[in-house]
């Protein structure tokens, strides 16, 4: 039964006759709306992350406009709610600070006003975890609007990928392979168009795992941000969401055990970013949902890797859109999903992908000639990581899935990068290189430092990959054999902290093993040495994050946002 006007929540704030209504509505009047813009329709809050300072999201002002044609025309009414934008490229010390920041202002937006539903605009990194997050919590009806993919790159004619490239030029440029003019070249050719990142990072892995999952229209999440098509699905959602909201198809009502299992399949067979690990672990926190990181090995181990996508595999997100996008690719890996899974639309995910069809086997393989048998992410475990660490085995050089090795520590990423290019480090390509403190409490906020930089003096000698291991994270546009989120971090007295330059750390992928080779008593006895640390900021919102943060395999949300009562609703006095 569609819900009458009266059960709507904004009706409390504009439809009752009280003092209060009055000067809600006299205010919608100031701004020049006539009652019959708002009188018994739900109310809308798109919730928009563009700004000027995240070059991913500038298109998102326009769209927002477009979301709100379709409002309009389905008989609703918006309201644009500016938040926090987390540009993955700008903010330092790293957007994973912030994330919480931006779920708790997205619920709070929902919670202290006249909102019914959400249309919840971003992309960038950290945006879609955050906003999904904050709605879930909030648990009015939500749709997401990804920001989509930039155009691809491009250098005297070869195609160049966000991140990727980045890193793989400035190797070159180390080793003195390209001319600073070469790199200004590439500066100006590597980021064509507004949008986010196009190779499969963290962007648009969570863009494809937030439609996997139920949260966006079918197809959404892989439109190039610069295609027609982008806006017209900005104004599709618009539409829809005014349907969910008199349908009351709140966001317990999409997710589920088997809708995230659907969202890690999907990140298996698209070689998804390492990131997805913990901002899953978090969604699904939210929604009250167990879900260990071991879920993802588990299904990884079944699931090939199909999107032939960097840094995985060849081409970008423009390709995999012409190839038929995100729904090609969910029809191509059903075998593998629960399509009696509920979304967005109403409908079945079996129904949103029914007729899909892959207009490029090259881009999106069939699951019999996949980039990798089996899907990217391991989770390793053993004594410096008894929490479990993780891996995107994928992007590693093969010879390092079986690795012994011995250890050169830093116990800060500024004392790893004064010696990184020293001529005289003593350094092979066979030591394993170890950041610490780097983690939720170490960096602060974890930043992407996981792909630890190749000592200089192995770079000219043509070493392009090594075994690194860290409680960091990486980029999703990097690549290597890179072990991450070691848990618990080492700032905060997890075993990884008493890893000692000169120790021997033995890595096997296949037994999803890392150990660090020294007897029992001498790890207890560098516990026992060890020092606890002060958190890394006394006051404001660091103090904050130091005080409620979660380690890496907890999904690093905030322990008082977790799930609990449903919305408490204001009192309107
Ligand atoms: Fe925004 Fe990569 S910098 S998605």
């Amino acid at each position: 039964m569609p819900k009458h006007p009266e059960e709507l929540r904004s009706h409390r704030w504009l439809g009752t006759a009280g003092l209060r209504s009055f000067g809600h509505r006299s205010r919608l009047l100031q701004i020049g709306y006539d009652r019959a813009d708002f009188a018994g329709k739900p109310v809308v809050g798109i919730v928009n992350t563009w700004s000027d300072a995240n070059p991913c999201h500038v298109h998102l002002r326009t769209r927002a406009d477009e979301v709100k044609r379709g409002v309009w025309q389905a008989g609703g009414f918006p309201l644009e709610l500016p938040a926090m934008s987390l540009s993955e490229n700008m903010m330092k010390p790293t957007t994973m600070l912030y994330r919480n920041f931006l779920a708790m202002e997205t619920e709070e937006l929902i919670r202290s006003q006249p909102i019914d539903g959400v249309v919840l605009l971003g992309g960038c990194d950290k945006t879609i975890p955050a906003l999904l997050m904050g709605a879930i919590s909030a648990g009015v009806p939500a749709i997401v609007v990804p920001a989509g993919p930039m155009l691809r790159g491009n250098w005297r004619g070869d195609v160049l990928g966000s991140g990727s490239d980045t890193w793989k030029y400035w190797d070159e440029k180390r080793a003195g392979n390209i001319t600073e003019e070469d790199w200004h070249e590439i500066e100006g050719g590597i980021a064509r168009s507004f949008g986010t990142c196009m190779t499969m990072g963290t962007a648009a892995t969570m863009m494809s795992l937030v439609e996997a999952l139920g949260f966006m229209l079918s197809g959404a999440s892989s439109i190039p941000a610069a295609d027609s098509a982008h806006a017209r699905m900005a104004t599709a959602s618009g539409r829809r969401i005014v349907e969910m909201i008199w349908a009351d198809l709140t966001p317990d009502r999409i997710i589920s055990k088997e809708s995230l299992d659907n969202a890690i399949v999907a990140h298996a067979g698209l070689g998804g970013s390492t990131n997805a690990v913990i901002h899953l672990v978090a969604i699904a926190r939210r929604a009250g949902i167990p879900l260990t990181i071991d879920r993802f090995d588990e299904i990884a181990r079944d699931v090939a890797v199909i999107a032939d996508i960097r840094p995985s595999g060849r081409f970008l997100m423009e390709d995999f859109f012409y190839a038929g996008g995100m729904r090609a690719f969910l029809g191509r890996i059903a075998p593998h999903l629960n399509l009696a899974c509920r979304t967005v639309t109403g409908k079945m995910l079996g129904d949103d992908i029914a007729g899909a069809q892959v207009w490029n086997d090259e881009v999106i393989r069939p699951l019999d000639r996949p980039v990798s048998p089996v899907g990217g992410i391991v989770v390793l475990r053993g004594n410096i990581a008894p929490g479990g660490a993780v891996m995107k085995a994928s992007a590693a050089d093969p010879r390092f899935l079986q690795h012994r090795g011995p250890v050169l520590a830093f116990e800060s990423y500024d004392e790893l990068a004064a010696a990184v290019d020293r001529d005289d480090l003593d350094v092979t390509p066979d030591h394993v290189l170890v950041l610490k403190n780097a983690g939720p409490q170490g960096g602060p906020g974890m930043p992407e430092w996981g792909m630890l930089p190749i000592p200089l003096k192995l770079v000219k000698a043509g070493v392009r990959d090594m075994v690194r291991i860290s409680d960091a994270r990486m980029s999703g546009t990097s690549y290597g054999a890179c072990i991450l989120h070691v848990a618990p971090e080492a700032y905060v007295g997890g075993p990884f902290a008493f890893v000692q330059t000169g120790d021997v750390i033995e890595v096997d992928v296949a037994a999803r093993r890392l150990q660090l080779d020294i007897p029992d008593d001498e790890l207890a006895r560098r516990r026992a040495a060890w020092i606890p640390r002060e958190p890394r900021a006394s006051r404001g919102y660091g103090a904050i994050f130091a005080q409620h943060v979660g380690q890496a395999d907890e999904g690093c949300d905030f322990d008082v946002l977790g799930p609990g009562a449903p919305l408490l609703e204001p009192e309107i006095h």
